[in-house]
């Protein structure tokens, strides 16, 4: 088991990674668990898998699981959905000096940490994410929100859970695409900050995705431990370093909105493709060698993501989808800052780029 602590100013918390910690979730989570019955926020799919052992190891110290199912998917991150669950809250009588556990993937942990960052002006909550994604990224860092009309994740609040429990077993049960999906934000790590862990992936990527124990743990670890940092330095995005998660997620967001943020491109899948598109814009800026973009599309495509905008069969042209980027929400008085590269391991914000000039580069990209 590896413990990564988050250090932050009086709320550091620990992400513990590591085997069977559903079946130890009452011990582990006790000092937050005031009361016998646990309100459970939980997906409606990793509770039908998985339920049971967290019941178990709240069990072993006399609590019990009070739960409130969320249906899977993005739509489960409403106004409706957040007033429904408040409304949950409330009547289940939690106080702020209470815990809420959050089970399941990216939706559930967004949607519960907002709940709790406003209910009674914020109580307490503990991570349990059930998928590669959320264990890496989405569960670390205290960003919660929900979607609107005008776009995804726009109204939401900084609010950190107080624990993170990463059971690997979780994700024996992911369907393939999603592991893969997954898989890209642990990519990503060692693109913008570590070219070990980038070379490191290229030897034992395959058995991280075939769930070899050692090598799984490993690249769990290592990628919540660099976020931890990372969100350590600039919890709230504003120096700049946080903003370095980001590589890939503005190429990827164009790509997203053209396809209609589903199924025909998951948000992972559009990471990974966003982060070829970064890469090979910064080599052909003359940021960064062409071989080493050639590296990362190779990462990526052996990873059996999707490397190429081209094979997409997007119906429309590179301005259609800088356009979608001037909707992103990164957007900041009027510019638009993109994570680029200096090589593999080595991001950087770069506040100046030209929109004319990624118009271009996709427009190239497109005809492949
Ligand atoms: N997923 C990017 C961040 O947490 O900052």
């Amino acid at each position: 088991m590896a413990v990564i602590p988050v250090a932050l100013a009086g709320r550091s918390y620990s992400v513990e990674v590591g085997h069977s910690l559903l079946e130890r979730a009452g011990e582990l989570a006790a000092p937050f668990l005031r009361k016998a019955s646990v309100p459970v926020v939980a997906d409606r799919n990793a509770w039908a898998l998985h339920g049971a052992r967290l019941e178990a190891g709240l069990a072993e110290t006399d609590r019990s699981a009070s739960v409130y199912i969320v249906e899977s998917g993005e739509g489960s991150k409403s106004w409706t959905g957040l007033a429904a669950l408040t409304d949950w809250l409330l009547a289940e009588g939690v106080e702020r000096g209470d815990h809420v556990i959050a089970f399941g993937g990216g939706v559930v942990g967004d949607l519960t940490g907002f709940a709790c960052a406003i209910l009674k002006r914020g109580c307490g909550f503990v991570q349990v994410p059930t998928t590669l994604l959320a264990q890496v990224d989405s569960s670390v860092g205290g960003k919660t929100a929900i979607n609107t009309s005008a776009g995804k994740n726009l109204v939401g609040a900084f609010h950190q859970p107080s624990l993170v429990l990463a059971d690997l077993a979780t994700l024996g049960t992911l369907p393939e695409r999603e592991l893969g999906a997954g898989y890209a934000e642990v990519l990503k790590y060692g693109v913008l900050g570590d070219r070990a862990f980038f070379d490191w992936l290229g030897v034992h990527g395959s058995e991280v995705l075939s769930f070899a124990d050692g090598p799984l743990e490993h690249a769990v670890a290592t990628s919540v431990a660099m976020k931890a940092a990372i969100v350590a330095e600039d919890e709230r995005e504003t120096t700049g370093r946080r903003a370095l998660l980001n590589l890939g997620h503005t190429f990827g967001h164009a790509l997203e909105a053209q396809t209609g943020f589903g199924e025909r491109l998951l948000h992972g899948e559009a990471v990974a493709l966003g982060m070829v598109l970064a890469a090979r814009f910064s080599a052909r800026a003359a940021l960064m060698d062409a071989s080493d973009a050639s590296k990362v599309a190779a990462a990526v495509s052996d990873a059996g993501l999707p490397a190429e905008v081209a094979s997409l069969g997007l119906n429309c042209d590179g301005a259609t989808l800088v356009e979608h980027m001037l909707h992103d929400k990164k957007m900041d008085a009027g510019a638009l800052p993109f994570v680029l590269l200096r090589g593999i391991g080595e991001a950087f914000l770069a506040r100046d780029v030209d929109l004319a000039d990624v118009a271009a580069f996709l427009h190239e990209e497109l005809a492949r």
